[in-house]
């Protein structure tokens, strides 16, 4: 697929993201903005959300995922501005207990907050747009729901307990979502992201050398392309089907 080809596959896309005004979710706002999908994002801090949405165009939802009562809110108010979800990206996360610390040194709270975050939130938001999704996918539009990982979900690091733990499910629950909505063409992928040069890197790891990091701009313009290639695919899937 080439560059042109590839950038059409996103054009009129309904994308949500969580956590779209710093780091990666911010960059992937602009990327995928700068190919023509429509963009709905998420994150707790209203002021940032309306700055962040009055720069880029894409419209800003104030919402925290870690609460169960803003899920159906934000499933609602993404699907109304956006008249329907093609792309879910779960990406707001939290590190859990800073600075890290063991798990015999964890607070039960903390533990719970992370999960809440990183594992329930994309749980019930990915439940709460099914619909939308599955839709998308057998009108031919494409349906994808793409997680983000990390490599502390497989990896056993010291210190990253919360945090891991809630990326190790997150990762497991994306392949058994997969296995289950195969046969709506809906995809979900789980990817981890690599070491970026973002806030929450910052934060949990404060004396990083930041030029060894990768920059979220050139990881997020690598999501595209992997967005750009399972939405085709979902749409294969649809078109197949249709054709038997
Ligand atoms: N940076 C890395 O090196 C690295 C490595 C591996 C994986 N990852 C993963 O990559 C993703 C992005 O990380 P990042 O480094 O770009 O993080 P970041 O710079 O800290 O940005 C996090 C974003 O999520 C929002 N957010 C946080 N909690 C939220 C909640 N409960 N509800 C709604 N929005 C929330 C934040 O805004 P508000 O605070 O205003 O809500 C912000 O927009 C995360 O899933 C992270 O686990 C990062």
């Amino acid at each position: 697929m080439d560059r042109n080809q590839a950038s059409g596959t996103l054009r009129g896309a309904r994308v949500l993201i969580t956590g779209g005004t710093s780091g990666l979710g911010l960059a992937l706002v602009r990327e995928l903005r700068a190919h023509g999908a429509r963009i709905a994002f998420v994150a707790r801090a209203a002021g940032r959300v309306h700055e962040v949405a009055q720069r880029t165009g894409a419209h800003g939802i104030v919402g925290d995922v870690a609460r169960k009562s803003d899920i159906h809110r934000i499933a609602l108010q993404a699907t109304a501005l956006l008249g329907g979800i093609d792309i879910l990206v779960n990406n707001a996360s939290t590190l859990g207990p800073v600075p890290l610390r063991p798990l015999s040194d964890t607070e039960c709270e903390d533990f719970e907050a992370a999960l809440a975050a990183n594992l329930l939130g994309p749980f019930r938001l990915t439940k709460a747009l099914l619909g939308s999704l599955v839709g998308a996918a057998e009108e031919g539009r494409g349906g994808v729901v793409l997680n983000i990982g990390s490599d502390a979900g497989i990896a056993a690091y010291a210190g990253w307990g919360a945090y891991g733990a809630s990326k190790a499910a997150l990762l497991h629950m994306s392949r058994i979502w997969d296995e289950e909505l195969a046969g709506h063409r809906v995809r979900v992928r789980c990817v981890d992201p690599g070491d970026m040069d973002t806030p929450m890197h910052a934060l949990a790891l404060p004396d990083a050398d930041r030029a060894a990091l990768a920059r979220p701009d050139d990881v997020a313009q690598a999501l595209r392309a992997l967005l750009e290639s399972e939405l085709a695919q979902s749409r294969n899937g649809a078109a197949l089907a249709d054709a038997s």
